[in-house]
């Protein structure tokens, strides 16, 4: 099997490193305190709070993790996590179910049980009732299931994204209901950096001030060239720092990408055995690339003339857009003109603004743009 993976939530063996972060987590949350953790797309925040929160639920607490990406509406909200909160304790569900049906107004529970005799929550809406009701109980529900020796702990992924569902009111909402939380914490987190960032620092908005911010870096290059190389010694493969250096510096050192990368490279050197070279690196990118290219040409073609030319211009300056060089070279106009290209790719997701650098947030589509643009 392959020792990389690439995709979603990883955890054992294919989790490595991120003590230190992880140490941070589990402090501040479990000292009381609510945290934001951000950083740019496929870092690994997703799996290291997973981690975080596994270990928490071993210490006692209870924890509860939701993803807002798919949350589109109020009412998805509320079937969710009160689905979450139901059947986080499978024991004691019933008791659970029980007190729902007291404490929340609007809804009527039910449990329903598999030929397995697994428990299953959901709820019908009580006609004519007031759905925002339903939401005050809901998020105060956590707070009246715990006390000071059953404390509670809630995970918002993708958090940014509630400022879709009926413009800041549900913030605001939400905001107002968890200040009185006493013996729950939240830790937010979330992937468009900017938007996280200004919903807990910028002064109008409800959560201002309400949580500690943490970002999260990649992983340093000495613990991923430690594990890539264990990982392809399981299999008596051979791969020196140098080439493993060379491998995470392609990806600019992306957690994901790295993952991805080399287990492409693994499936094409299983079979013989070689030593791993940077040509296996290259040709593991090229391959990539070609997979992808499909993908990239079309996002590629949606982009305007103009802004095909800060592209370029982006691969290959990442700090210095706005100096008359970079303008003469790859031919830009007004800088207000690149900010604007440049503010799109932020908002499509393409260019990360981090550590007071633009960074493509995808590896391979920099290289895509220097090779064929
Ligand atoms: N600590 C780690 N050890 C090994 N691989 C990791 C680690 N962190 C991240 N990865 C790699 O990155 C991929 C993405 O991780 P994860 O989904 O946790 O990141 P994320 O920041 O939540 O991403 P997204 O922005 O897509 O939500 C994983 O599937 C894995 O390949
Ligand atoms: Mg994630």
């Amino acid at each position: 099997m392959n020792p990389f993976k690439y995709g979603k939530i990883v955890s054992g063996e294919f989790f490595y490193n991120r003590k230190n972060e992880l140490i941070r987590i589990k402090d501040t949350l479990s000292g009381g305190n609510n945290l934001v953790l951000y950083a740019p797309r496929r870092y690994g925040k997703s799996s290291l709070v997973h981690k975080a929160l596994n270990e928490l639920e071993r210490k006692g607490f209870k924890t509860i993790y939701l993803d807002f990406m798919s949350v589109y509406s109020r009412e998805v909200f509320i079937r969710n996590y009160s689905k979450l909160i139901a059947e986080n304790d499978k024991t004691s569900i019933e008791l659970t179910v029980k007190k729902i049906g007291k404490l929340i107004r609007g809804i009527v529970p039910s449990l329903s049980f598999d030929n397995l005799g697994n428990p299953s929550f959901s709820f019908s809406w009580i006609d004519g009732s007031e759905k925002v009701d339903t939401l005050e109980d809901i998020i105060n529900l956590p707070e009246k299931l715990s006390n000071s020796k059953n404390k509670w702990i809630i995970a918002f992924d993708e958090f940014q994204e509630i400022t879709k569902l009926n413009g800041d009111s549900f913030e605001k909402l939400l905001r107002t209901y968890i200040q009185n939380h006493k013996n729950v914490t939240y830790l937010f987190l979330g992937s468009r950096t900017h938007l996280l960032k200004d919903m807990f620092s910028n002064k109008s908005r409800a959560f201002y001030n309400s949580a500690m911010l943490m970002n999260l870096d990649v992983i340093s290059p000495d613990e991923s060239i430690k594990y890539i190389k264990s990982r392809f010694a399981q299999d008596k493969i051979k791969i020196s720092e140098e080439v493993a250096s060379y491998l995470i510096d392609k990806v600019d050192s992306i957690p994901y990408y790295i993952q991805f990368i080399a287990a492409e490279i693994w499936q094409q050197v299983i079979n013989n055995k070689v030593k791993i070279t940077n040509n296996h690196v290259d040709e593991a990118t090229a391959t990539i690339i070609e997979l992808k290219s499909d993908y990239y040409w079309e996002l590629t073609n949606k982009q305007t003339s103009y802004r095909k030319k800060v592209l370029v211009a982006l691969s290959n300056s990442s700090t210095e857009m706005f100096s008359k060089g970079i303008a003469k070279k790859f031919d830009l106009g007004a800088s207000s003109s690149t900010q604007k290209a440049i503010n799109s790719f932020i908002e499509d997701g393409i260019i990360e603004h981090f550590n007071g650098q633009y960074k493509f947030s995808d590896p391979f589509y920099k290289m895509f743009i220097l090779e064929k643009l």
